[in-house]
């Protein structure tokens, strides 16, 4: 298939200003795998200014050479020598040790080094914590004992904190979490990653939703008999079970990537396309959903463990895991939202680890037609696929090809990979580091979601708990689709899961 390039309409794309990146945890796996890559992809595309420097830090000793050396292997191998050359000279490194206050005076002057020799530019500084949450509030105290949050106040030159979840493993930590960084940051320095929030596929949620006719009308409970939102991962725990036993899987993906793609789906349409008219209307989505039934919880959230099978090790058997583990690496919940639009409508939500397949997935199933003239059929969906093979697909009922008036399934769909490589959708993380240096909030998390989001889901957390019998942790074999009882959640509703 071909597709025509329309001259771009609403386009928002703007170069950010210079500015300083400083990422803690320089020398680390997310560092090496997304954020490398994604300042490189910032940087053969012109989106990073020709003064902007990037200052990888860590506890470990590294000298320029070696970092950048660390650097270079992040890059994708078929990057010319001269893009290579000329993104690895914006880069440099600078121990910071949070056990050592000394250290981050020594950043302090490496960072004014870099001002004295850019000025006027760079003048601005994102510090990224790409660091374990345990790290976040020491670094943060060093940084603002540096004197190196402070705003300087007689220009417009920035201080921003990029943090990655978690925020707190319930109300309470969440809440300690953000007095500690109101102390030393303004809310709007703050930028709160939720990576999902980057894809394009959850991005264009909205465009779908807000620049076309054709949905908003049957986007309700008129025609909408349920929605369906599926993560399924293909991996396990890998060799994060330090993390993973502490979290679980509802804190890791449902107390953020889930229900903000949840918000995206079915918050009111915002009065205009801003950061702050789109934070109140998934506020008060999140909000208006409904609290778990905490007293038959077994009827509205299912939690799952992988076992071994297929020749994969169970959970139990990772190493790192306890081999009594009570951890869950797959639930399924079934949430109501208590607004106009969706009374009656349930969502169903599901994710797991060591799943049969990849696929991040949001399935509107519409209602039946109200007046058949064909007999019983398929219900219409529309398939919003958000990863892995990117697109859309309407489902519709059609005439089959033939002699007869056969009936059948006609797909309408879309996929991003067809639109080739030169509409290659950045990586997630790229579109947030640029946002941030935009000091764009649009696509961050903000406090009062994340207290709402715990709110929902402290109970539920809470509830578990309780003598493990009381809510039982289904197995399911690794490589399959999940728990019995998470299919029983959509059978008792003589519903089904899209299959994964
Ligand atoms: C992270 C979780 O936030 O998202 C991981 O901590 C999970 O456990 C990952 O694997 C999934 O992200 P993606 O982009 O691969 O779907």
């Amino acid at each position: 298939m071909t597709v025509k390039h329309a001259p771009a309409r609403f386009c928002l794309e703007v170069s950010p200003a210079p500015c300083v990146l400083v990422l803690f945890g320089g020398t680390g796996d997310l560092a090496r795998r997304k954020l490398f890559p994604s300042l490189f992809q910032l940087h053969t595309r012109d989106l990073l200014h020709a003064t902007s420097r990037i200052v990888g830090c860590g506890r470990t000793r590294h000298d320029q050479a070696s970092f950048r050396a660390l650097v270079a292997e992040a890059l994708p191998p078929s990057a010319s020598t001269d893009a290579r050359e000329a993104f690895l000279a914006r880069v440099s490194y600078a121990q910071a040790d949070e056990a050592d206050p000394d250290s981050f005076s020594r950043l302090g002057l490496h960072l004014a080094e870099l001002d004295r020799i850019e000025t006027p530019a760079p003048f601005n500084r994102l510090y990224y914590l790409a660091i374990p949450p345990s790290s976040y509030q020491p670094i943060i105290a060093r940084l603002a004992e540096a004197g190196l949050l402070e705003e300087p106040g007689h220009d417009s030159a920035w201080r921003h904190l990029l943090l990655e979840k978690p925020f707190g493993s319930d109300s309470a930590s969440a809440a300690a979490l953000d007095a500690f960084l109101q102390r030393h940051v303004h809310e709007e320095q703050i930028f709160r990653i939720d990576h999902y929030l980057g894809k394009d596929t959850v991005q264009n949620i909205l465009i779908l939703r807000f620049a076309n006719i054709l949905f908003e009308p049957v986007w309700n409970r008129a025609c909408i008999d349920h929605v369906q939102i599926t993560v399924a991962e293909t991996l396990g725990v890998e060799h994060r079970a330090g993390y993973y036993e502490q979290s679980g899987l509802l804190r890791d993906m449902f107390q953020n990537h889930l229900l903000e793609m949840l918000a995206l789906v079915a918050m009111e349409p915002p009065a205009e396309f801003s950061a702050d008219a789109i934070h109140r209307e998934k506020l008060a989505l999140i909000r208006a959903i409904r609290a778990f039934p905490c007293d038959a919880l077994e009827s509205a959230v299912v939690r799952g463990q992988y076992a071994a099978a297929h020749g994969m090790a169970g959970y139990r058997d990772e190493p790192g895991v306890s081999p009594n583990s009570t951890t869950e690496t797959f639930a399924a919940a079934k949430l109501w939202i208590d607004t106009p639009r969706w009374q009656g409508v349930p969502f169903y939500l599901r994710s797991g680890k060591r799943l049969a397949e990849k696929a991040s997935t949001i399935t509107l199933v519409f209602k039946p037609s109200p007046h058949t003239l064909f007999g019983a059929c398929d219900p219409d969906s529309l398939v919003l696929k958000v990863q892995p093979d990117e697109g859309m697909s309407l489902h519709l009922q059609a005439k089959r090809p033939g002699p007869k008036l056969c009936m059948g399934e006609l797909p309408l769909a879309f996929r991003y990979a067809d639109l080739g490589d030169e509409l290659d959708a950045p990586d997630a993380y790229a579109r947030l580091l640029l946002d941030a240096m935009l000091h764009d909030h649009t696509l961050f998390v903000r406090n009062e979601t994340i207290t709402a989001a715990w709110q929902l889901f402290t109970p539920v957390l809470e509830s578990w708990r309780d003598p493990a019998d009381r809510y039982p942790l289904h197995p399911y074999a690794a490589g399959s689709d999940g728990p019995a009882a998470a299919a029983e959640l959509l059978a008792r509703d003589g519903r089904a899961w899209r299959p994964l």
